[in-house]
């Protein structure tokens, strides 16, 4: 099949990555094989509404079994890049202690064969799955998780770092502090302010150790973190609106991006935060700040923000634009702010290399009689955000590759399994995986790229 688009223009280094992401606990199943440990997200799933529809991930794409198939897919579809997370609880059961040798097999088995397939490993060390028995000791609210998680990583790039060259410590650090610790729709559930402050510096602390660990064991290594970064538009022109925006991009994005690039929290935040700000020793925010060799952005929309005097800390909401167009996940499509995100970025924080490590939607995918999906606005999303990217890149954004989210529909965490974000259709009645038009629109723009025969 062939996806017939209007003309537009993309610009790519000729060594730019082309990939796709996905993570263990959404694509995996298979939760008690060869002597995995419980996850915080096996527990939460067990939670009596929790999940929409009481979906769990104990099946999900049956990847831990199928996982030869899934690579036959992607070197089918030419991609140079693939972006997967290892399970914490099935290299370590029990969080830390005694290693699971079976569960890193699996890891290594992955890793030989993508790169046999000519695709390049990409490894989230962290993507939410926190072994119970470290949520039991306080997770990641407990200072000890950092250096448990630094342990973790040691034992990740002795057994794989010889091959896998590409590391990202932690995926959305702030998804898991807001989401799992704040308002509790994530794993762990917990909802306390005060706690999530402390997750999101436990974490950003375990990223630096990380970042020694792993270097300390292959000098070579490119080491990354991923964040999810929303830039805030205010909602209207008033000064407390202005303020509402720089406030919430405080909070979701300088709050991670300050001390990672400059050792320092924000102070404009600090200050607003007051008792719920976070405990931090000396020593740490030089930890945390180790240089790394790139950012992973994961961008899927921006947001509005409008002054809220009855929100505290804060006194600012966001606010969904009337006529805008959404995603199924309700998330406004704005394909121009990746650029301007980019090219701030790289303005204000400057670092060495960057990757789209995260970008895609969900919609509502039907197969259709004749064994096909056609999903002409995924196509458009991603082609629209590309377009974007490549405006960055024309403006001196030293970008280094693309990861479409994701490569199949998966368990999309809370909301089960109801929204499809894959460029291929999961089937689950039998786990046949169907290509969608947009997979097959990304192979043919991956071939003309590298076929320097640039794209229409
Ligand atoms: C990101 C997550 C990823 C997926 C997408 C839709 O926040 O990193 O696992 O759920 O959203």
């Amino acid at each position: 099949m062939t996806y017939q688009s209007e003309e537009y223009e993309l610009t790519f280094p000729p060594d730019f990555m082309w990939g796709a992401a996905t993570t263990a606990y959404q694509i995996e199943g298979s939760p008690h094989a060869d002597g995995k440990g419980e996850s915080i997200w096996d527990r939460f799933c067990t939670l009596p509404g929790a999940i929409y529809n009481g979906d769990t991930g104990d099946v999900a794409c049956d990847h831990y079994r199928r996982w030869p198939e899934d690579v036959a897919l992607m070197r089918e579809l030419g991609l140079s890049a693939y972006r997967f997370s290892v399970s914490w609880p099935r290299v370590f059961p029990e969080g830390g202690g005694q290693i699971n040798p079976a569960g890193l097999d699996f890891y290594d088995r992955l890793t030989d064969a993508s790169l046999e397939a000519g695709i390049t490993p990409y490894l989230t060390i962290y993507h939410w799955d926190l072994p119970q028995a470290l949520q039991d000791r306080g997770g990641w609210a407990n200072r000890d998780t950092a250096q448990i998680f630094a342990s973790y990583a040691d034992a990740l790039a002795r057994r794989l770092s010889d091959r896998i060259k590409f590391w990202i410590t932690h995926n959305e650090p702030a998804v898991v502090a807001f989401h799992g610790n704040l308002m509790g729709d994530h794993a762990p559930g917990i909802k306390d302010m005060r706690i999530a402050y402390q997750v999101a510096h436990n974490l950003l602390l375990s990223h630096g150790l990380a970042v020694d660990a792993l270097r300390s064991i292959m000098p070579d290594l490119k080491i990354g973190i991923s964040l999810n970064l929303h830039p805030f538009d205010p909602a209207g022109d008033s000064n407390d609106d202005v303020e509402a925006a720089h406030t919430l991009d405080g909070v979701q994005n300088r709050w991670f991006l300050d001390p990672l690039f400059y050792g320092r929290y924000p102070t404009d935040i600090v200050l607003k935060l007051g008792s719920y700000a976070p405990t931090v020793h000396d020593g740490d925010m030089e930890v945390i700040s180790t240089p790394v060799e790139f950012l992973g952005v994961n961008y899927y929309n921006r947001s509005v923000a409008r002054s809220d005097p009855s929100n505290p800390p804060f006194y600012a909401s966001i606010v969904s634009p009337k006529g805008a167009e959404y995603t199924e996940m309700g998330w406004e499509v704005t394909p121009d702010s990746l650029r301007k995100l980019l090219i701030r970025l790289h303005r204000d924080y400057n670092a060495p290399a960057y990757y789209i490590t995260e970008n895609g939607a969900a919609f509502t995918d039907v197969l259709q009689a004749d064994g096909t999906v056609d999903d002409p606005r995924r196509v458009a999303y991603l082609q629209e955000h590309l377009q974007a990217a490549s405006r960055a890149v024309a403006a001196g954004v030293p970008l280094k590759g693309y990861f479409v989210w994701s490569l199949l529909d998966n368990f999309e965490w809370a909301w089960g399994y109801s929204k499809r974000f894959g460029i291929v259709y999961t089937d689950y009645a039998t786990q046949r995986r169907i290509p969608k038009s947009s997979a097959l629109w990304y192979s043919q723009l991956i071939e003309s790229q590298r076929s320097g025969a640039g794209i229409r």
